[in-house]
């Protein structure tokens, strides 16, 4: 038998290159090894955002055919909704139950949340039960299918950890060894920056999306950050202090062509200008296929409503499996 793996994503709309390729990327990896479930995390959105819900349907929709257009398979990997799994919800009940709070008070994600919270104004300021118990939801996440194996950046380790005490709990008090303890695993991140040379995120404005254009991914790759200390386009250029045009060649250009910017830039051959504008083409190469893929979701919708609700049930169906025997080891009615 495969060995499980579970990973899940927000639903935060449209992604971004750094979600490529930093996670998905990774995913589309795991898929002939492994049985893989990944999940759009809608109640996890809630636990920050849920007076804001009007977008929710889409940006989940729009999670799903990013991922189909990177290359996730549903006919290899289970894709679904986790609200279309209550499941997921029962076992965070019993597993809510037997979780010390001090343990999620410790968690650091949670701790950074509840600070940038305090930050803003208006509703949402609080730290509602819902969120203190987010990683208790994502344990439930996990163990709803009892993976092995939890794909996840290095911010989200401690979460598996606590996934790992929890399970270990349930087994412990209620005398089984049902629950497997999962192990992360790392994505290998070429963490891509920001064209700002921040980290790439929707809110900063500084990403480049799976689903823009050519034109627009063009016009953006234009605003990235060069050497700053370049005046004019025959100075010598420090590639190493480019903060963001070189880091990126290294990433979508091919060793030659990485030597030949480096030269070119250090004699004071290439202008940025010109620079920008060749890896402009350099990324729409690399993101041709999946951009295409993503247009053709965009025109069938169905099939991605029919990838949603099949993926879902077929979740369901594991999930259910696994409930039924921790009721029975819980003993419910
Ligand atoms: N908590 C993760 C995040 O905010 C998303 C997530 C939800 C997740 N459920 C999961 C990740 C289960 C791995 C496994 O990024
Ligand atoms: Fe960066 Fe290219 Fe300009 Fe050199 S020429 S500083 S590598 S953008």
């Amino acid at each position: 038998m495969k060995q499980k793996i579970m990973s899940g994503m927000r639903p935060t709309g449209k992604l971004h290159l750094g979600h490529y390729l930093g996670v998905i990327d990774n995913w589309v990896k795991l898929q002939d090894e492994y049985d893989c479930y990944f999940s759009v995390a809608d109640w996890h959105a809630l636990t920050t955002k849920y007076d804001k819900t009007e977008t929710l349907r889409q940006d989940t929709i729009d999670v799903v055919m990013d991922w189909l257009a990177c290359g996730i398979d549903p006919d290899k990997s289970t894709i679904y909704v986790q609200s279309l799994v209550p499941e997921t919800a029962e076992l965070h009940i019993y597993l809510s139950m037997i979780t010390p709070q001090n343990w999620v008070e410790r968690d650091p994600t949670l701790k950074d949340m509840a600070k940038i919270l305090k930050t803003k104004e208006g509703m949402g300021t609080q730290v509602n039960y819902g969120l203190m118990g987010y990683p208790v939801l994502m344990t439930a996440d996990i163990l709803t299918f009892n993976a092995d194996l939890v794909p996840v950046g290095i911010d989200q380790v401690a979460h598996v950890e606590l996934t790992r005490d929890i399970a270990r709990r349930f087994n412990n008090i209620y005398n089984t060894d049902f629950f497997v303890e999962p192990q992360p695993k790392l994505n290998n991140c070429s963490l891509i920056c920001g064209l700002d040379g921040n980290k790439m995120g929707k809110s900063f404005n500084n990403d480049i999306k799976i689903s823009d254009t050519e034109e627009i991914t063009a016009k953006k790759v234009m605003t990235a950050i060069t050497d700053r200390s370049r005046m004019r386009k025959d100075d010598p250029g420090h590639p190493d202090e480019c903060e963001v045009a070189f880091k990126y060649w290294k990433i979508f250009g091919t060793e030659n062509e990485v030597e030949t910017v480096r030269c070119e830039c250090e004699k004071g051959l290439r202008g940025c200008a010109d620079c920008k504008r060749q890896l402009g083409k350099k990324i729409n190469e690399r993101m041709s296929d999946i951009r295409e893929r993503r247009k053709y979701y965009e025109e069938h919708p169905e099939e991605v409503e029919k990838i949603i609700r099949e993926g879902s049930e077929k979740a369901r169906k594991d999930a259910q499996k696994i409930l039924a025997e921790v009721r029975k080891l819980v003993r419910m009615y």
